[in-house]
């Protein structure tokens, strides 16, 4: 008889694909570097081990006289860094490429396909509006494939950054076998949204709600009143969840800009973990950490996870744990917290 534990839904769902041979890895945090910059890019070996992921970005805030070195300084550090990739040693290596319709987008594709296409585990496509950008990437990355003999397929990761990406975010998880998972852009997708937010991700002090009137005299509607600062990006965040895990593919949030703002990193990158993103992007050293924290389950869930799980036995009723009603539902959640323990472990 099956229980309810056959019912649990691992995050890679569908058939068993040649191309999810790969293992999953995790991914808490995407750090970008530029491989123009010659500081940044020493920087790289060190880095190796300290972090699941280092992406070279060649697309914006590179310099446009810049793409064509920072396309050669990831050749480099890639041939030079013989632990970088996820074939060769604990860090996975991805890249950035230009927009397709920029005037680089082929170069970096073709290049780096054909001269680290051994190494590079996932390729970031930019402003991926429907499923005919990741057709087109799809169709060049076997040509370029084949043409250098690699035996194992690069994944692709698409930016969810404009309102038509968004609109068609379902059929984008869906475009290829090679989807890997979907970031959320949220500078380019508040430029094209035509949001009123000059800000990097996280929040904005203006999209509130404000506590009811405490009746309805005029003194009382012009009294300050409790304000509570929202979660700018719920939605957009949820709906591209929904869209990456119905088609087995992992979300992630994006670029939190403040810097300096640690406190409101973590809160972003905390909802986005709760919202169900695996990972996020780091843009300075110090966001590794805050993303590898947040990213990990604390002690306190997992142990309270696996408490629930072994006291629910074959996964289905319901029993009652610390005052509280736990039941096959509420037991595959708890599923969700362990499996993640169990691969960061790994
Ligand atoms: C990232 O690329 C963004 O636009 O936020
Ligand atoms: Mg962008």
């Amino acid at each position: 008889m099956r229980s309810a534990k056959d019912f649990f839904r691992p995050l890679a769902v569908g058939a068993p694909d040649p191309l999810r041979e790969i293992p999953a890895r995790p991914s808490r945090a995407i750090h970008f570097f530029d491989p123009s910059n010659p500081k940044m890019a020493a920087k790289v070996p060190d880095m190796v081990g300290t972090v699941d992921v280092l992406l070279g970005n060649l697309e914006d805030a590179v310099k446009a006289e810049n793409k064509d070195a920072a396309r050669d300084g990831l050749v480099r550090i890639a041939k030079e860094t013989e632990t970088l990739g996820a074939r060769r040693g604990p860090t996975q290596l991805w890249t950035r490429v230009n927009a397709l319709d920029s005037p680089w987008g082929l170069d970096d594709l073709t290049t780096l396909v054909t001269e680290i296409g051994d190494v590079l585990d996932v390729i970031m496509v930019p402003k991926v509006e429907g499923a005919e950008d990741i057709h087109y990437v799809d169709r060049l990355l076997a040509q370029l494939e084949a043409k250098a003999g690699l035996d194992q397929p690069l994944m692709v990761h698409a930016i969810l950054e404009t309102a038509r990406g968004m609109v068609n975010v379902e059929e984008i998880c869906a475009a290829s076998p090679r989807m890997q998972g979907i970031s959320l852009g949220p500078a380019d997708m508040a430029a094209d949204r035509r949001m009123k937010t000059t800000r990097v991700g996280g929040g904005h002090p203006g999209y509130l709600v404000r506590q009811d009137p405490a009746d309805g005299s005029e003194e009382s509607i012009n009294a300050q009143r409790t304000t509570y600062q929202q979660d700018l990006w719920h939605y957009t965040i949820s709906r591209m969840v929904d869209a990456c895990v119905s088609n087995g593919i992992y979300p992630f949030y994006g670029p939190f800009g403040d810097i300096a703002d640690v406190v409101a990193c973590e809160d972003q990158f905390r909802n986005a973990y709760l919202l169900g993103c695996v990972g996020t992007w780091s843009l300075h050293p110090k966001q590794i950490a805050i993303a590898n924290s947040v990213f990990s389950p604390s002690v306190e869930d997992v142990t309270h996870a696996r408490r629930v799980v072994a006291a629910m036995g074959d996964g289905t009723g319901a029993v009652m744990l610390d005052g509280k009603m736990e039941d096959d539902a509420s037991c595959k959640q708890c599923l969700v917290m362990v499996q993640l323990a169990e691969q960061l472990a790994a």
